[in-house]
Parts: structure tokens; sequence; C-alpha cells
């Protein structure tokens, strides 16, 4: 059992959870994740690890409440448990002093944004974040990314806050002002991640996203997790769960993250009766 030290949430639906697990907090990397399961019972599901501390002993962990299970996450309070948690697991981010590094977090991918552009700044990186949600109250972790960014930007789909527009506008936006970027980090929805690999591809920028597909095992183990990429076979749960943008097949990823829609669907709403 792995107790839950503070519990909070930071949008609408979106919960931040510090999580008591030593082991895991001493080795984990940024780009790093953990397969968690909420009761006995229930699936395992993916989670980035947004930020450790060591000395607390302690991960940080950020769900949005999407389905059944990070439903059910998000009803727990500091002081309940978690049933198991299995990691640090995957490829920890490749992070050097490319230049000017740009991280761009979609909703609830700043999560795994902000995690990065810590690395990224730590190797010397003149470091830009572009934070993007639908509306300002679904902006996360805007303190956290100002306080690592030598330049930070906020982007809401209907302008209620920061930027009026997508985070690729705003991409392009430096882009065209003359901004040598030497690589971009892209963390979100699928077709904001293809979207950002569509603006940079032109540009021969360096571009690597962090793909969500179905995990099981999370090990490398029952394939659930495959991806194309550069037109190979890849397990993202051992071999990403980062990859060269401009190579991954979006399609394929997006139609196999549809394969249990109805099953997800009707154990959701089971949940909700
Ligand atoms: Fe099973 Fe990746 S989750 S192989």
């Amino acid at each position: 059992m792995y107790t839950i030290v503070s519990a909070n949430f930071l949008a609408e639906n979106i919960k931040k959870f510090e999580i008591e697990a030593p082991r895991i907090a001493k080795k984990r990397k940024a780009g790093q994740f953990v397969m968690l399961r909420v009761g006995e019972q229930g699936e395992r599901i993916p989670l980035t690890i947004a930020d450790s501390d060591s000395e607390k002993g302690t991960i940080t962990i950020i769900a949005q409440g999407a389905g059944k299970t990070t439903r059910e996450l998000n009803e727990k309070q500091a002081g309940d448990s978690i049933n198991d948690i299995v990691g640090p697991l995957g490829t920890p981010s490749h992070i050097e002093n490319f230049g000017t590094a740009v991280s761009i977090g979609g909703g609830v991918g700043a999560a795994i944004a902000y995690p990065t552009a810590v690395a990224l700044k730590e190797a010397g990186n003149y470091v830009i974040t572009i934070n993007g949600a639908r509306s300002k109250d679904l902006v996360i972790l805007e303190k956290e990314m100002n306080s690592v960014s030598d330049e930070a930007y906020i982007t809401t789909d209907d302008g209620s806050y920061g930027f009026h527009g997508f985070v690729t506008q705003k991409l392009q936006e430096l882009i065209d002002s003359g901004k040598k970027i030497d690589y971009v980090l892209a963390i979100g929805p699928i077709p904001m991640m293809k979207a950002v690999s569509d603006v940079t591809r032109p540009y021969n920028i360096k571009t690597v996203v962090s793909l969500n597909p179905i995990m099981v095992d999370g090990t490398g183990m029952c394939g659930g997790c495959r991806v194309t990429v550069g037109n190979e076979l890849k397990f993202a749960c051992v071999d990403g769960p980062e990859f060269d943008a401009h190579l991954v097949d979006f399609t394929n990823l997006n139609d196999r993250n549809k394969i249990y829609r109805k099953e997800e669907q009707a154990s959701d709403g089971s949940y909700q009766h």
C-alpha cells in the first residue's frame, strides 16, 4: 500500500497527488512513469511522474478524471492509499544542452512537460514553455512552469487567458519572429502532438513527443502499447514513451487508442450509477 500524503485539485477534474514511494522517488528521472492500481481489483494505468522529493520519499502524479479508474483515483484524499505502484518505468527523456528548447504541454500534458522543462533547464538550455488549455480555469502548473522558463507562454483556445489560440500558433509565431529553436518537446492530446510535429518538420527542428498508448504491464511483455515509429514496431513502455515526432505514425496510434472505447464507456457508465 502506498499512502497519499497530499491531494489537491489543480483544475476541474485534474488532481495532483503526492504519494509515499521512497524507492521510486530516489531513482526516477524526467520522462519516466509509474503503473498504478487504485484498488485490488482495478486495472493498471500508466501515469507520468511529474515530480519527486527523494528526501521526503514522495512522488507527484497528476491525473485527469477521464474514465472509471482515473475518476476513482481522483476521489482519493490525503491519508488514503493506492493499492500498488510499479516504477519508475520507461526510458528517461534524452536531455542535453540543445541550445533553445521549447517544452509544450497541452492540457494535463503540462504535468509531463514540466519535469522535462526542469531537466532541460538544469542541462543549460534556454527554456521556453508553452502551456495550452481550452480555457483559463483548465490551465495547470503556471507557477511551476514560470519558475523554470526563460520565456513562458500560456495559450487558451477561447482566449480567456494568455495568447488566444492553439499552442501550435504560438510556436509558429516564435519561429516566424526569427527565434532559433533547436529542440521541441510536445505532450498532450494526439492531434496536438501531430500538429506540433507538422509545424516543426519544414524547419528540421528536432521534435520529441511522449506517447500515451494503452498499456497493460508496462514492462515490454504484453505488446499492448505497440506504436509505429519510422516504420518500425516499438513498445512505448520500454522503448519510449518519448519518440522522434517526425517518425511517429499518429494515425495508427489514434486508431489503436480507440480499440477499447466501447468497453471503457460501459465501465465508466456503470461506475457513475
Ligand atoms: Fe505491455 Fe508495453 S504495456 S508491452
